[in-house]
């Protein structure tokens, strides 16, 4: 038997110029991302395929976290989870039974949820190889992602996405995080999930306000990513207002590609850098949520976002004005309204106080402000040097396009 140092690499340099070791590693990161229809169906094995990805034989032990939302929608859910688990169990065992938490924004905001989670997480007895299956929209996942996350510094994590928004952007990305000190997502940690499960089903019983708050974010990766996608959402949107399966199935899976491919192949998954690329729109967004004490649903807010960020980067000589035109008219024949009067509020000194939007970004990333703005449709490019007159112009603008209309 080899002694683990003798496997070791030589990762340790030496600089030439102090004396300090320079320590480095890398990790890999790997997680699947499965799609189907109907997770909870006994005859169904994608569950259990993502429980056993590491470790086939064991039997594994899970506490399933359930957004409210979702437990009142389908009042059968939780008897179902159980029967999956006595189905399965050979490979699957609750460790408690499945736990309700409220959906939406409001969990976010509550540390006693937190709380409740952590608490749950130690009586349940999890360990580092023990699983949190979680089961809601963007809120949940963020909540309960964040208290595995910090629970033995991470206990792994299933997400079971049933929004539009979980599916096509947040449940397959690596973040979580929670509202405090008055901005959105202050606490949080990048923590890449075990595994994630899309389940078109649980589109059916989303209410059609998220479902189509969440085609906000098929627009916003589009106009960064692919112009083709663009066209697309373009000329589907009657089917996509109409929620038809297959059009928002192909939606969702594009989306999601488009972000996983993106988390993948930047570079910076971790959000190092000063740019946060998946963000367009996101700076201005995140403040009116806030602004319009969560009146608006982060994907509303997002279409607003997008529609200032496009029109900046018109002003800021970047985009022609038909691009934003076009924009514009996608995102109100989805159905999005492109404006919010909490947008409008101003504080002492006539600044309107969404503008603090920015701020609060650059103070999140550090470094200089930089946005990612877009210089076609389907192309983005970091900017940095925002000039904030521009851009409270980019927002009176869409004032009075809406007041106009
Ligand atoms: N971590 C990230 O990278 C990331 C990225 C984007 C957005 N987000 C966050 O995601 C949140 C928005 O998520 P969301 O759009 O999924 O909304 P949400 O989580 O607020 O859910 C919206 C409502 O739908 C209910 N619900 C969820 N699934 C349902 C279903 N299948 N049937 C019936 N009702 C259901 C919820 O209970 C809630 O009332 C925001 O807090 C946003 O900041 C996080
Ligand atoms: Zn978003």
């Amino acid at each position: 038997m080899r002694r683990a140092a003798e496997h070791a690499e030589p990762n340790i340099a030496i600089s030439p110029v102090t004396d300090t070791y320079i320590q480095r590693f890398s990790v890999p990161f790997e997680y699947p991302v499965f799609f189907t229809d109907g997770v909870f169906d006994p005859t169904n094995s994608t569950l259990v395929e993502a429980l056993s990805r590491l470790e086939s034989t064991r039997r594994h032990r899970a506490l399933v976290i359930v957004d409210s939302g979702v437990a009142d929608a389908l009042p059968a859910l939780i008897a179902r989870i159980e029967a999956y688990a006595t189905a399965h169990d050979s490979r699957l065992t609750l460790a408690a039974a499945p736990l309700v938490v409220p959906g939406g924004e409001r969990t976010k905001n509550s540390p006693e949820v937190v709380s409740q989670l952590h608490e749950a997480i130690a009586s349940a007895h999890l360990d580092r190889q023990s699983f949190v299956i979680i089961v809601g929209g963007g809120a949940v996942h963020d909540t309960a992602g964040y208290a595995a996350a910090t629970a033995h510094r991470g206990v792994r994590v299933i997400r079971i996405p049933t929004t539009v928004e979980g599916q096509n952007d947040s449940g397959v990305g690596v973040k979580n995080g929670l509202n405090a000190y008055g901005a959105k997502n202050y606490l949080g940690t990048f923590a890449p999930p075990f595994a994630v499960i899309n389940d078109i089903s649980f589109i059916d019983t989303l209410p059609n306000r998220d479902r189509l708050s969440g085609i906000a974010e098929a627009v916003k990766v589009s106009l960064l990513r692919d112009e083709n996608y663009f066209e697309w959402l373009w000329n589907q949107c009657d089917a996509l207002t109409r929620f038809e399966r297959a059009a928002m199935q192909h939606m969702i899976r594009r989306s999601a590609e488009l972000h996983l491919e993106h988390i993948a192949g930047s570079g910076d998954p971790f959000e190092f850098g000063s740019a946060k690329p998946l963000d367009f729109g996101h700076w201005a967004a995140h403040k009116l949520e806030i602004l319009s004490d969560y009146d608006l649903r982060h994907g509303e807010a997002v279409a607003i976002g997008i529609a200032i960020d496009a029109r900046y980067s018109a002003e800021h000589g970047l985009l022609d004005e038909a691009c934003v035109a076009r924009i514009c008219v996608l995102l109100e024949r989805l159905g999005f309204t492109l404006w919010h009067p909490s947008a409008s509020t101003r504080n002492g000194d006539g600044r309107r106080i969404v503008m603090d939007g920015l701020d609060e970004f650059r103070e999140h990333l550090g470094g200089d402000l930089t946005l990612t703005l877009i210089d076609a449709i389907g192309s983005s490019v970091d900017t940095s040097g925002i000039d904030t007159v521009r851009m409270e112009r980019a927002i009176d603008w869409l004032e009075y396009r809406a007041k106009a209309s």
